[in-house]
């Protein structure tokens, strides 16, 4: 990580696929490690997203995808990713084997680069295969040399993170470059009972083989999540464009070459149309007041409807998506059985050439619809519980 560039000569040799353009003042360093965490289970789908979005050297790795880049292309990440649900910025690494060793070398790092002085932070350690084992007291002594040398207020509240990582006696320190988790796209305030991630609806949609160019209806809509996806996606909306970010606090921050980035998102026309429907009123309100934070309702309808009356909307067939109910408490899962079959029955009998993709926690429920799905992929961990992706073919 040594030479300052100026940002002509980043132009020119990087690496990204996707032209940044950077402000006049800015200068860059040489490019760096950026570590994008995905929801467990779900890395691989990051990886190809990251490629479609023509990031510097993806790699897969436990946890996530790493990649090669400068502050622009963290930016990117944050505001272009759909499936990553932070994204890390590698600040250094040094080797530990004690707490006061951790002590002065946590003084001797170089925070001045990243943070400015006085910033208010948070401090998060996990320890692994070392002799430093508690986090407790590594994050204490990191926290003192934060105070020391830059000045840090250290407050739980904090929107910056740092995150130490202790494995096998080596120290390796990062930042929240994202600050709340990336699935807030910033523009969902009414949620439902069990709303989904946006990053899970994305990886749900692209495993789905969805990239904009169908119809989607998805009949129990809860909030209208894959719906709002959908539509986003189809319009070329980048995901970030609406929230506030970690790294508009440190000092690598340049506001003229971020809203460069930001502004650059004219929709794509789409001729396609998104269905979403739920039997609660309540739900369809959420949805459009969502819908129409997100700038998506030309291309949304939303409508009170019990899955028992859904009909296709006009035209090809397109991709039917939905995450029912799972009942996870004890005794709350036999009315689903009907609600399942219920489901399975209509789309079998009017949605001819339609697929269907379908989460659930639970494999005797997704074979309550009599739909014959492909095996599921790998349980996907979502907010404590485990998921699984349920597809079809065309029906028949
Ligand atoms: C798990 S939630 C869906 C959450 C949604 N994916 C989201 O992101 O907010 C299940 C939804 O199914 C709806 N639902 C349950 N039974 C239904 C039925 N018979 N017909 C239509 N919707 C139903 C519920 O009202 C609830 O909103």
């Amino acid at each position: 990580m040594t030479g300052i560039r100026s940002y002509h000569e980043y132009r020119k040799n990087s690496r990204s696929g996707a032209a940044i353009q950077l402000s006049e003042a800015m200068t860059v360093t040489d490019s760096f490690e950026i570590f994008l965490v995905a929801a467990p289970g779900t890395e691989h789908s990051l990886l190809v997203e990251t490629k479609d979005l023509k990031f510097s050297t993806p790699k897969l790795v436990p946890g996530g995808v790493t990649i090669e880049g400068l502050w622009p292309d963290v930016w990117r990440a944050n505001l272009e990713l759909r499936e990553a649900t932070r994204v890390l910025v590698r600040l250094g690494s040094f080797h530990v084997s004690h707490l006061a060793q951790l002590d002065k070398l946590a003084h001797k790092f170089s925070w001045g680069k990243t943070f400015n002085q006085g910033a208010e932070l948070r401090v998060e350690v996990t320890c692994k295969k070392s002799r430093i084992y508690h986090a407790g007291a590594a994050i204490q002594r990191i926290e003192t040399a934060l105070k020391d040398e830059l000045g840090a207020t250290i407050s739980a509240d904090a929107n910056l993170v740092i995150k130490a990582r202790i494995e096998n006696n080596l120290c390796t320190i990062s930042v929240d470059s994202s600050g709340e988790s990336l699935h807030k796209r910033g523009h969902k305030e009414a949620v439902g009972k069990a709303p989904l991630r946006e990053t899970l609806a994305s990886y749900v949609l692209r495993q789905c083989g969805y990239n904009g160019t169908e119809t989607v209806v998805d009949p129990m809509c809860g909030s209208g999540t894959f719906i709002i996806e959908a539509a986003e996606i189809a319009l070329g909306l980048k995901p970030g464009r609406e929230r506030n970010f970690a790294f508009e606090q440190l000092n690598s921050f340049d506001q003229t070459t971020w809203q460069n980035l930001r502004q650059n998102n004219t929709p794509k026309p789409t001729a396609f149309r998104f269905y979403g429907s739920d039997r609660d009123q309540g739900a369809i309100a959420m949805c459009k007041a969502n819908a129409e934070r997100a700038g998506v309702t030309t291309l949304t309808t939303f409508t009170r409807r019990a899955i028992s009356d859904l009909m296709p909307p006009e035209g090809p067939p397109g991709l039917v998506i939905v995450n029912p109910p799972y009942g996870t408490r004890i005794g709350d899962k036999k009315p689903l059985f009907a609600l399942y079959g219920a489901l399975g029955q209509t789309l079998k009998s009017r949605f001819t050439g339609w697929r269907l993709g379908l989460i659930t926690t639970d494999t005797s429920l997704a074979k309550a619809t009599g739909l014959a799905f492909a095996k599921p992929g790998p349980p996907i961990n979502h907010g404590g519980l485990k998921v699984l992706l349920f597809k079809t073919e065309r029906l028949g």
